[in-house]
């Protein structure tokens, strides 16, 4: 597994962003080698683990491979984006997932390069469903990158996509219709990843708040195309590490989503790192039952509610403060509120 170099060597590389955990990994599979040490330098390229130990482990940071650092012109381009905006009434209700991305479509048109942009809308569960298509955010895509024009595909398919590139002029985007109506996109299919990926050079990630999902867009053309956060990306990454690394009391964290279970590691997370937790959106229902509130029917994880007690436990145990709701609006029907 880790490469050992010598007698006494072993040199590990990992990604800085996993660095705790991995580090946590290899140790424990070398349980049996004394007085490891895990020391966290984010500057130090190379560090001698623990010099009271016959064994030396070397371990190098490798960067995230981000488009801040690419030089990119006239190249092929998909960008993986999360469009998935809340609308009321035909109106979008809020622009910051397109803001997000701006900056990065700005950098890429700037270098005249041909940009693709894939993104999902809602839960169309893999077939084509006109109630979800997203052609609707050209228009919005237009006005915010001052772009003249943003195309605009409703096909996967190789050849269209190959035809629309070359009719396409350097500088330009296209967004292709909700990948998510390819059945194949939340099966992770690789055949599905490889053929999005033969019409293009590079693949960039600025979903961030997607990329938790094992899909052919997210994780799988990462396989088949040299790969790069975008971004805004980056910069979640940036803000989540100046908590993760160096964050101070009093802090406190906001959380909210509908299912606890998808939480569990977060949550224990956060509670060892934050002195107050305020947990909202549908996951507070499960909480609130666990401590003997009547939710009515109210969306709750009934399975969960064990695990709502021990988080609550824990949070006390470190001194963090777990804030629910304290008011809610009744109603016998959802439609009535
Ligand atoms: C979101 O809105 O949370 C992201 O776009 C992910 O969407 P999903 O939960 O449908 O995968």
């Amino acid at each position: 597994l880790v490469p050992q170099i010598s007698e006494f060597c072993y040199v590990i590389i990992i990604p800085r962003h996993y660095s705790t955990p991995l580090l946590h990994l290899v140790v424990r599979y070398y349980d049996n080698i004394p007085n490891i040490c895990i020391k966290k330098d984010k500057t130090a390229n190379f560090k001698k683990k623990s010099t009271n130990s016959k064994i030396f482990f070397i371990y190098m940071w490798i960067e995230m491979k981000q488009l801040k650092n690419l030089d990119c012109t006239n190249k092929k381009i998909i960008v993986r984006v999360d469009l998935n905006v809340p609308v009321f009434e035909d109106k979008i209700t809020d622009y910051s997932r397109i803001h997000a991305i701006l900056p990065t479509l700005e950098k890429l048109t700037k270098n005249k390069n041909k940009v693709f942009l894939i993104a999902h809308f809602g839960r169309p569960k893999g077939e084509v469903n006109k109630k979800y298509s997203i052609e609707f955010l050209c228009p919005e895509l237009k006005k915010l990158s001052n772009l003249n024009k943003v195309h605009f595909l409703d096909s996967c398919d190789q050849k269209i996509i190959e035809k629309k590139i070359s009719e396409m002029g350097f500088g330009e985007i296209c967004l292709l219709e909700n990948i998510r109506f390819n059945a194949e996109e939340e099966k992770n299919d690789l055949n599905f990843s490889k053929q999005l990926s033969s019409c293009f050079d590079i693949y960039i990630n600025d979903a961030f708040s997607a990329s938790h999902r094992n899909h052919a867009s997210i994780t799988g053309i990462t396989k088949y195309l040299p790969s790069y956060a975008g971004l805004s990306f980056a910069k979640e990454i940036e803000n989540l590490d100046k908590f993760l690394e160096n964050s101070n009391k009093p802090n406190l964290a906001i959380i909210g989503g509908s299912k606890v279970s998808t939480k569990i590691k977060v949550l224990e997370n956060l509670v060892e790192i934050f002195d107050s937790l305020v947990i909202g959106g549908a996951m507070a229902n499960t909480f609130l039952l666990s401590n003997n509130y009547n939710v009515g029917s109210s969306l709750v994880e009934n399975d969960f509610i064990e695990l709502s007690k021990k988080i609550q436990k824990k949070a006390e145990s470190k001194n963090c403060k777990i804030l629910l709701p304290i008011d809610a609006v009744c109603s016998k029907k959802i439609e009535d509120t």
